[in-house]
């Protein structure tokens, strides 16, 4: 069971839509067993799949969730494809003037639970624009990261704070790598291609080979709450996503 965060400090660079079309595609087109889990307050992910009643990511880091971990998550109506929701209460455990050191380390025991019963084969995170307790309690118990990035004059210096994050992680989970990082939104312009050429040139990062095209039918499948491969299946960013994952499962990435 391999976790995945899909995380970027800045806000609005395609994290839910890479998280909810990655989970899907994974669950729907390739047959894996996936667990989604919204650790945003935003709640973007928990309402394209429309969440029910239950417990919440907030339940699981307060430890008032029910003991047994299987009881915190919700089907979505795509099969093979399990939820963790959120809602804005996940805001006020970072306003919150206690801290309770446990709460950092109750998804990380959660999860190691649901991978000793099998269940899943990866559990995908979207995160915040944040670096909130959700976020650090989902880093803490993750595997991997991948960052999606919306190429424009700030996003490269964005991504140089995002890793001096990610590094001061590695103190608390020394086994977190960076997967790679995900050119969203791309268009057919000259700044996007200069920004690209700036990323692909870092030697230190790992940025996959496939880009996400910027497409309308994104916008309106949100709307519909369906993946892009089930709203719109011919659509750039669909099949792009679907070549994305196919990368991702292949290992096969780019290095500089
Ligand atoms: N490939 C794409 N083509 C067109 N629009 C896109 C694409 N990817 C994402 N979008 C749109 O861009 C906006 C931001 O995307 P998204 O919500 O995934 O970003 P985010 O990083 O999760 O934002 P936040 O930081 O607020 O959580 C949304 O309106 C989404 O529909
Ligand atoms: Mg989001």
């Amino acid at each position: 069971m391999k976790i995945i965060c899909v995380m970027n400090l800045k806000g609005g660079t395609g994290k839910t839509v890479t998280a909810d079309n990655l989970a899907a595609i994974l669950a729907d087109l390739h047959g894996k067993r996936v667990l989604l889990i919204d650790a945003d307050h935003q709640g973007n992910t928990s309402s394209f799949f429309r969440w029910e009643e239950g417990a919440t990511l907030r339940d699981i880091l307060t430890g008032d969730a029910e003991p047994y971990w299987r009881e915190s998550v919700q089907t979505t109506g795509i099969l093979n494809l399990d939820m963790i929701p959120a809602d804005i209460s996940l805001a006020e455990l970072d306003a919150s003037p206690y801290f309770d050191p446990k709460r950092l380390w109750r998804l990380r025991y959660f999860l190691m639970a649901a991978r000793e019963d099998n269940v899943y084969d990866y559990v995908v995170i979207d995160m915040p624009p944040a670096f909130s307790l959700a976020a650090r309690a989902a880093l803490a118990a993750a595997d991997e990261v991948i960052v999606p990035i919306k190429l424009d004059a700030f996003s490269v210096k964005g991504m140089a704070e995002l890793l001096r994050q990610l590094r001061s992680m590695e103190r608390v989970n020394p086994g977190l790598t960076l997967a790679g990082v995900l050119i969203t939104m791309w268009r057919n312009i000259d700044v996007v291609h200069q920004a690209e050429e700036i990323l692909r040139s870092s030697r230190d990062l790992k940025v996959f080979q496939t880009t996400i095209r910027r497409t309308d039918r994104v916008d309106e499948s949100t709307f519909q709450r369906q993946p892009l491969h089930i709203y719109s299946p011919r659509s750039a960013a669909s099949i792009d996503y679907q070549q994305f994952v196919a990368e991702y499962l292949l290992g096969g990435r780019e290095n500089g």
